[in-house]
């Protein structure tokens, strides 16, 4: 596998094309991007949590209080702001009673997982079907904590009361020594209170969270988010959104919940949630040219999604008070990459998918006012990881390398810019298609500029002029992530082998050109004046 050490070489002998640009308008501020947009996911299945997070406090591998110490040091350097738990499909089917008090009495349960064929070869053996407990809401907490990064949590509502979810959030959020669940949680080591805010009532309620029609659903929703004690904090809960792009859910959720007789006012009910997996007949390590474009493009999907949604949820929440949540993305291929089989739904992540998590994140960057936060799945030995690990042995995948490019929009106010390249065609399947070249998006915190961009041309570099109106630019540092084979990946052995590494720009008469390698993800840092 070729390295990216040789940080200046491009994929083909083919000469750049001085064809794109990229204008970006310093004054024009498109919003805030919220921090939370840069969060991951983790749910009970296969390797995630009993593998990848938790490896328990007797453990040979460097943990802290049974969390796996090199995650928790990775996602501090990339400013993880959000993680997202219990599931997914798993959060449905959990009782997070049995995730508390002490470890020796947590029940065993079979896992919701237990019935998919990828749990076939775990012949009714390990964690991954019978559930321990090991991990509850007291360990995944604190794993936030190490990280400084905000608890999600996902609430039942297909398969216990309404006064389950309730109950949850007196355990997390009660004052010390104000509840027995407070004391309970005290008892446990945790006085102060967890401080919850994020709450999904539910998840995919359209599939596995309980097979409901939108209507019941909405009806539902109202049962278990009306008078939820806060105890000062400010909840943010999470409706259960479409599959994909499905404008009949979210039409008939929010017709029910704003446009009927008896209108519904929470002013905490401030998440839509929208799930988008692209790719699922696609292989994660053998692919020619057309599917790299093909789960690109469908990847891209996502930005159609967001602009079809918040169009829809605006015909009955006029003033917007309900924003998206993206809480699952990413490419799902078939099984048969996974690095060991007790990681159901583990698969290999390549360069294609650094792409293809780049462009989602510029996407969201693009649209600050419509969607608040996003949680990649799954953070580790999962469907869009991360990170990839068994046992001792662990590795970040490039996937991890765009996180840490990206950190830097964090906060800032999103700015509009143009970006145009030539379009790419290609042929999928018997259809012509076509993708953008080159896309991106561009964000401004004091004196400094981000800029991220996708070169989603596989074979030719592409020579770039970039140029800032309304401000100078004193100063540019550029970043890539790319390799010179498309599926191109990282393993134990070569743990590096995919990287961001950085590349060279030039700045003259105020404007700077640069290379964006062919197949790249590249980062401008730009100080202004
Ligand atoms: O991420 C894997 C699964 O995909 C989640 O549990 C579910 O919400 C989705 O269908």
């Amino acid at each position: 596998m070729a390295s990216l050490a040789s940080t200046f070489v491009s994929r083909s002998n083919a000469a750049p094309q001085a064809d794109a640009f990229i204008e970006i308008m310093a004054n024009e501020s498109l919003g805030e991007i919220s921090p939370l947009l840069y969060g991951q996911f983790t749910e009970h299945i296969g390797g995630v949590i009993y593998d990848g997070v938790w490896v328990g406090e007797r453990s040979k591998i460097r943990n802290y209080h049974g969390v796996r110490a090199e995650l928790v040091d990775r996602l501090k350097e990339i400013h993880t702001p959000i993680i997202r738990w219990p599931g997914g499909c798993f959060a449905d089917s959990y009782n997070w009673r049995d995730g508390v008090g002490p470890l020796a009495k947590r029940p065993r349960h079979t896992n919701f997982w237990e019935v998919d064929p990828d749990a076939l070869r775990l012949h009714e053996q390990g964690r991954q079907i019978f559930e321990p407990n090991e991990f509850g809401t007291d360990e995944f907490v604190r794993f936030c904590q190490l990280i400084g990064a905000e608890p999600y949590l996902a609430a039942n509502v297909r398969s216990l009361p309404a006064l389950e979810f309730d109950n949850w959030v007196e355990y997390c959020n009660s004052p010390a020594g104000s509840t027995s669940l407070a004391d309970l949680r005290a008892e446990g080591g945790f006085r102060d209170p967890f401080n919850v805010r994020w709450w999904g009532v539910g998840n995919e309620s359209w599939g596995c969270g309980g097979n409901f029609l939108p209507e019941d659903y909405a009806s539902e929703f109202r049962r278990y988010s009306t008078w939820i004690p806060s105890f000062g904090v400010d909840l943010q809960l999470v409706g259960s959104g479409p599959n994909d792009n499905d404008l009949d859910w979210t039409h008939r959720f929010f017709e029910e919940i704003f446009s009927t007789t008896h209108p519904y006012s929470n002013a905490h009910f401030t998440g839509w949630s929208v799930h988008h997996y692209a790719a699922r007949r696609e292989q994660a390590l053998r692919f020619e040219d057309s599917s790299w474009y093909q789960v690109l493009r469908e990847c891209d999907y996502m930005e159609q999604i967001i602009k079809d949604q918040w169009s829809v949820m605006g015909q009955y929440d006029m003033e917007h008070r309900v924003r998206l949540v993206v809480d699952e993305y990413g490419p799902w291929y078939v099984e048969g990459t996974e690095l060991d089989p007790t990681h159901i739904f583990g698969q290999q992540v390549t360069v294609r998918d650094a792409l293809a998590t780049a462009l989602t994140l510029d996407a969201f960057n693009r649209h600050p006012e419509k969607v608040c936060v996003g949680t990649n799945a799954q953070l580790v030995n999962n469907i869009n990881a991360l990170f990839l690990c068994h046992e001792d042995k662990f590795l970040a995948t490039p996937n991890y390398y765009v996180f840490g490019m990206y950190a830097s929009h964090q906060g800032g106010k999103a700015l509009r810019a143009e970006f145009s390249a030539p379009h790419i065609h290609y042929n999928y399947e018997g259809k012509s298609s076509t993708l953008w070249g080159l896309n991106g998006s561009a964000s401004r915190k004091g004196n400094l500029i981000t800029v991220t961009a996708v070169n989603t041309d596989v074979h030719s570099p592409r020579l770039t002029r970039v140029k800032l109106r309304g401000m100078n630019i004193q100063q540019v540092t550029a970043t890539a992530l790319f390799a010179a084979d498309m599926h191109a990946h990282n393993t134990f052995e070569q743990p590096t082998a995919v990287q961001s590494a950085p590349l060279r720009a030039d700045l003259s008469a105020g404007e700077v050109n640069v290379t964006f390698p062919a197949g790249s993800v590249v980062k401008l840092e730009l100080a202004v004046g």
